[in-house]
Order: structure tokens, then sequence, then C-alpha cells
């Protein structure tokens, strides 16, 4: 399939980044998250809260098989995607794979502001060096790596558009 999917860490611009860069496309933006928030009837706040992490991950491998189904979007994931494995080879066949990146510190900053993440509740800044040293090298995978510290989204999308016409195995058409 000829989608392109945004991976990364929580707070790395996914969301925002994956909207820019569907407009830019003209095709539409999928986010896994909100997907499975809608599918589910519930927040995932409320998904960890009452059912816990582990059914949460099997919802979002679901989810993310049935999405990979369609071609032709933009979709953003869920910072622990690449956490299983099926996952993974499920969005290498999906279409292309970019990984966005961001300072600690930014993202730090960035998700700070929102209450909306479980992994995240108490401490966020021990939270968030002990994730990203748990999960370092797991979004390595992705052909494209871009940095979003301290960038603007259009900066950031016209970076992504020039990296994806120089993909030789992809076609968006
Ligand atoms: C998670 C990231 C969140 C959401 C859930 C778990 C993670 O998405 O899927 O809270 O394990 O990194 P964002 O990366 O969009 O915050």
């Amino acid at each position: 399939m000829n989608n392109v999917i945004l991976i990364g860490f929580m707070g790395t611009g996914k969301t925002t980044v994956g909207k820019a860069l569907a407009a830019r496309l003209n095709w539409p933006h999928l986010d896994l998250d909100q997907y499975i928030a809608e599918r589910e009837k519930r927040s995932i706040a409320d998904i960890f809260a009452s059912e816990g992490e582990a059914r949460f991950r099997q919802i979002e491998s679901e989810l993310l098989a049935e999405v990979l189904q369609s071609g032709k979007q933009v979709i953003t994931t869920g910072g622990g995607v690449v956490l299983r494995r099926q996952n993974v080879l499920a969005m290498q066949a999906g279409g292309l794979v970019i990984a966005l990146k961001a300072a600690p510190e930014e993202i730090i900053r960035r998700v700070s502001t929102d209450q909306g993440r479980p992994l995240l509740a108490g401490d966020v800044t021990e939270r968030v060096h002990r994730l990203l040293a748990e999960r370092a090298g797991m979004y390595d995978f992705a052909p494209l790596q871009v940095d979003t510290t301290g960038r603007d989204i259009e900066e950031i999308v016209d970076e992504i558009m020039t990296k994806m016409t120089e993909q030789t195995d992809f076609r968006g058409e």
C-alpha cells in the first residue's frame, strides 16, 4: 500500500505534521489514536485506566491493520506503535514510514501542557527520559528520519516532500 505513515516518540509532532503533510498531498489524514477513541467511544486514557496498556496495544494493532487496508492516506500513529513487531511489519508493508524525532527537552516542553497521555502521568521529565531509553533505536527502521526540534511546520513538510520524491521505492500514485 502507498500510505505515508508517521511514527515517533510522543511530542515529536506527528499529528501536527501529519495534518499539514496530508493537506500538501491532498490526501486524507487518519490519526490512529483518534480513530481508536472513536471506535471505542472512549478516550485513550479511559482505555488505559479501565483495561490496561496490554488491551490498548491489542486494539491499536487491530485497528492499525484495518486502516492499512486502504492507501493514499497520511496515517499518524501513537508513540508506542513500534513496540510490537507485527505493527512494524504491517507499517513497512503499508507504505512509506517516516520517523519524527525531537530533542528530549523539546518533547518534555510539548507534552507538559497535555494531560491525555497515561504513560506520562506523574513526573513527566522522568517518564520521558525513561521511555526514551526503553525505546532507543525502535524508530530507526524508518527509511526517512526527520528532526522537528525548533522548526516550523511548513519547513518540516518541505523536507518530507523533498525526501519522499527521492525515495525510489515510493510511488504516491
Ligand atoms: C503512547 C503514545 C500516545 C498514545 C498512548 C501511548 C506511547 O500517542 O498512543 O498514550 O506509548 O508512546 P502520541 O504519541 O500521539 O502521544
